[in-house]
């Protein structure tokens, strides 16, 4: 259970997120980040790769659930697994490369072999080391459950969490309207980025749980140099969904339907003229026509952005950029960030390399929105770490679009799930996701919060 000092920063959560407020220690504190990898990382359903990243019979990638390894493997019968990365024997790890193609997995100290199902093959001298053991008992541990959604491959070390689509709840209504426009779906492009920043991973969940409001200031430079075709007050125009506990999101959207300017996340036209009800609704399609930017989060780490971007606003009109992040927890004081390009599978090789690079131009370690972002979240890891914001219950503004403040309302006649809010200034998308952080830090191991609002 909690130590008193983590569960006293829950309750605080609680009683404080009804007046917009956040105990900034949380962005710090090594006894929450301790916390946070039992009773987040341990029981949620965490996002692990796609399944086009181990298309072939034998590949595998290696992955995180919260700081430990897992080898996610396509097995040589097609089927998916997600593997403990440690030898049954001593614990070592058995898997030394990002990602590849085996039928085996060597144990580098003392040999024992596994098939890239998990199971325990042989080992040295197996006959005078081990003679009538159970091969069955002694394969590698597994992830308790795993389940793809739209090829996007989650996994989750309790075996009483819900199924993951009753996890994502409204949320999935909200992916299958992104992941499902084309009717073929979606494919990586290319090889995942990553790099270590320090900071903590709540900053980029809550940032792309529906912070719109950071792109006037922080992104000025984008705006410059016409990176990003929407300006920034049209920006805030749009929807911020609460689509289910946890799970929050934000369309930026004209109020009238036919307004000049980007659809369909800006993706090209010729590709838009196919996009239809194959695998969704009337209703989701028409969001997504009328949508500029879908940007959401996935409790507690998985990121989804789809906008239209350019490499180079001078000489390149923008094109759709889809892509999907996981904000990987380090220790308390860093984050592994984790970024894939996605393009629709029905793209042609040319409409996939001006998403990838106008991806790469924006999105990446050296991209012109993700230089801007990653610097002010360092500092909210200082702070959260710091003696002041603790000897000062020091804490954090979320009040933006609460009752009476600023000039977001609720909506009512909305087609999807959720609680949606008509103009992105609004907060209450990031309220949503501490609310339910505090509610699962508190479960007792077996129960899961109420999952309803
Ligand atoms: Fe793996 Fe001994 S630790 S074979
Ligand atoms: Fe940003």
């Amino acid at each position: 259970s909690l130590s008193p000092q983590v569960r006293t920063l829950m309750d605080r959560i609680e009683s404080g997120l009804p007046d917009g407020r956040i105990p900034a220690t949380i962005f710090g504190n090594a006894e929450v980040h301790q916390a946070e990898l039992r009773k987040i990382f341990g029981r949620a359903w965490v996002y692990m790769a796609h399944e086009s990243e181990i298309e072939a019979n034998g590949d595998y990638v290696v992955r995180r659930i919260g700081e430990d390894s897992f080898v996610v493997t396509r097995d040589e019968k097609g089927d998916i697994h997600v593997l403990f990365d440690a030898c049954k024997h001593r614990g070592v790890q058995i898997c030394r490369a990002d990602s590849g193609n085996t039928s085996h997995f060597r144990c580098p100290y003392h040999g024992w072999t596994y098939s890239s199902d998990g199971s325990l093959v042989g080992a040295p001298l197996w006959k005078n080391a081990f003679g009538n053991m159970s091969k069955a008992d002694n394969g590698l541990a597994k992830a308790a459950q795993v389940e793809s959604f739209h090829g996007l491959i989650f996994a989750t070390l309790d075996p009483g969490a819900p199924p993951l689509r009753e996890y994502l709840g409204g949320m999935a209504w909200y992916m299958d309207l992104l992941f499902g426009l084309d009717k073929d779906g979606v494919e990586v492009l290319g090889k995942p980025q990553r790099f270590v920043l320090d900071a903590n991973w709540k900053s980029g969940a809550d940032n792309f749980s529906g912070d719109d409001y950071h792109l006037g200031t922080l992104h000025k430079s984008v705006y410059a140099i016409g990176a990003f075709p929407v300006p920034f007050s049209e920006n805030m125009m749009g929807y911020h969904i609460q689509a289910s506990p946890g799970h929050s999101l934000s369309f930026s959207m004209a109020e009238d339907a036919d307004e000049p300017g980007p659809k369909f996340f800006g993706f090209p036209e010729s590709l838009a003229e196919n996009f239809d009800t194959a695998n969704i609704s009337a209703h989701q399609l028409e969001v997504a026509r009328r949508s500029r930017v879908f940007v959401g989060n996935v409790f507690p780490n998985f990121s989804i952005l789809a906008l239209p971007m350019t490499e180079d606003g001078a000489s390149h009109p923008p094109t759709g950029v889809l892509t999907v992040r996981c904000w990987q927890p380090k220790g308390p004081g860093q984050v592994e960030m984790w970024n894939w390009f996605l393009g629709y599978k029905n793209m042609t090789p040319e409409q996939k390399d001006r998403a990838y690079r106008a991806g790469l131009g924006t999105f990446s370690l050296g991209g012109a929105f993700e230089m801007d972002d990653t610097e002010p979240w360092i500092t909210v890891g200082r702070t959260g770490r710091s003696v002041a914001a603790e000897l000062l219950d020091f804490e954090l503004n979320y009040e933006m679009g609460m009752p009476g403040v600023g000039m977001a309302h609720p909506v009512q006649d909305w087609p999807g799930p959720g609680k949606v809010y008509w103009t992105r200034y609004e907060e209450g998308v990031q309220r949503n996701m501490y609310a339910y952080y505090a509610d699962l830090m508190r479960a007792e191991p077996g129960q899961w919060p109420e999952h309803e609002f």
